[in-house]
């Protein structure tokens, strides 16, 4: 009676010291240790931790200069066995136990105890307790109910220290994740911003190669050409980078107006001029002109820039002389297709999804001068799904891909 009574009292005293929340993990550690090897009468004793998978440190013992102290895990020492074994390990006697004998000289015990500490399953370190000093106060089973409630002590102690400093890393990783979010923001502005910058000076050598253009012998005429295609190649890259930009950050406004999908067609192919003269550029009217009411209704400037890309990439990847349509149909649920096809090589299945992605390009050339961003078809997805549309690609037989979008349009009012 007398031996449970102190039983009860020392497992008292260990709830009380993990739940003095005054006291810091380390020290909590310290005071359970004293109070188990005080209650069982040995000199001495220690508390070990696993650090990762390999080494046991000694997080708390009567001896302060072996805290700190590192241990790997090996097949002879006592500690090893018990992580390995998740069992506890009770020596009477030790120095009549041949293989501890040697291991254990520096002690002058009679016996030691080594329990596993576990959590979750997993053993996390051991207590051990060594060097009796009389006779054994409580019985064997006492001192095994001692050790492993001390045990679970110490695996709540260790998880909630962990839970800790867990919740401590997410924060400062919380933290930098906002700073680094400001900077991204900060370089995607000054980005914006230089790109848009580049539009001044853009345009004023396209105003006077339009004017050299006029004046220029025939001789020279092919380079002030070259340079005027150059800067509509710029114009469309810098466009489309600006509004990719804007559309992501949805501040792009469109600017809704109604349009004639024909004229829309017949200006796309236009501006193209400069581009398309390698090409046969045909311009296809795929349905007949509908009876029916529907209007389309977009940003006309952002829908013909679509157009433009899609048919600057038909001229691009695309032999020199090969024909390239364009059109459009009207669809039958209040929606109309535009469409691009051209006899090119064509754009592999397993690829037409992944086209429209930044900065996916198939078969960049070896030289490196294609001049593109891979950027257009973003822009055109992005462009295409701000107006509630859908685009896409399909191959065509015997060769060649036809790229198309389809847009709602509304019913005319009265
Ligand atoms: N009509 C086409 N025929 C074959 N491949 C194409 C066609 N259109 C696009 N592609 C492929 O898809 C890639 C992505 O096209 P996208 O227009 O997005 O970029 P880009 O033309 O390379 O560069 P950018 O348009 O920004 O100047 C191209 O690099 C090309 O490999
Ligand atoms: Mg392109």
């Amino acid at each position: 009676m007398r031996h449970e009574k102190r039983l009860l009292e020392i497992l008292l005293a260990i709830t009380n010291i993990s739940n003095d929340r005054k006291i810091e993990f380390r020290i909590k550690l310290q005071l359970i240790l004293l109070a188990i090897v005080n209650c069982m009468q040995a000199k001495s004793g220690s508390i070990m931790l696993l650090k990762g998978r390999k080494v046991l440190e000694v997080a708390a013992s009567t001896n302060s200069k072996l805290i700190g102290l590192r241990q790997e895990l090996d097949e002879t020492s006592p500690s090893s066995w018990v992580v390995r074994n998740k069992a506890s390990l009770y020596v009477d006697r030790a120095t009549g136990h041949e293989s501890y004998r040697k291991k254990l000289a520096h002690h002058e015990k009679t016996a030691f105890f080594v329990a596993p500490i576990v959590s979750d399953d997993k053993v996390i370190g051991v207590l051990n307790v060594t060097d009796k000093i009389g006779g054994d106060v409580f019985a064997k089973w006492e001192q095994e109910i001692l050790i492993r409630i001390a045990g679970q002590v110490i695996s709540a102690l260790e998880t909630q220290r962990l839970a800790k400093s867990l919740k401590k890393s997410r924060r400062a990783l919380e933290k930098k994740n906002v700073q680094l979010k400001k900077l991204e923001k900060l370089r995607t502005d000054l980005f914006n911003m230089l790109i848009h910058d580049l539009k001044g000076p853009i345009s004023e050598v396209v105003a006077n190669l339009d004017i050299l253009s006029y004046t220029v012998v025939d001789e020279s005429r092919q380079y002030v050409e070259s340079a005027q295609i150059g800067c509509d190649t710029l114009n469309r890259m810098i466009s489309n980078l600006l509004d990719i930009a804007r559309l992501e950050e949805h501040k792009l406004e469109l600017l809704y107006e109604r349009i004639d999908p024909k004229d829309l067609v017949k200006e796309a192919l236009g501006r193209l001029f400069r581009v398309g003269k390698t090409s046969e550029l045909c311009f296809v009217e795929k349905a007949p002109p509908p009876t029916t009411t529907d209007v389309l209704w977009g940003d006309r400037g952002i829908l013909l820039r679509v157009l433009q890309n899609l048919l600057t990439n038909a001229i691009q990847y695309s032999p020199p002389g090969e024909t390239i349509e364009v059109g459009f149909e009207y669809l039958k649920s209040s929606r109309i297709k535009f469409f691009v096809k051209d006899n090119g090589p064509g754009v592999p299945a397993e690829y037409h999804q992944a086209i429209f992605d930044k900065y996916v390009q198939l078969d960049k050339k070896a030289d490196g001068r294609t001049y593109t961003t891979g950027m257009g078809l973003t822009f055109c997805k992005m462009a295409v799904k701000a107006h509630r549309g859908t685009i896409g690609v399909t191959t065509e037989a015997p060769k060649g891909s036809r790229f198309w979008f389809v847009l709602p349009v509304e019913k005319k009012q009265g």
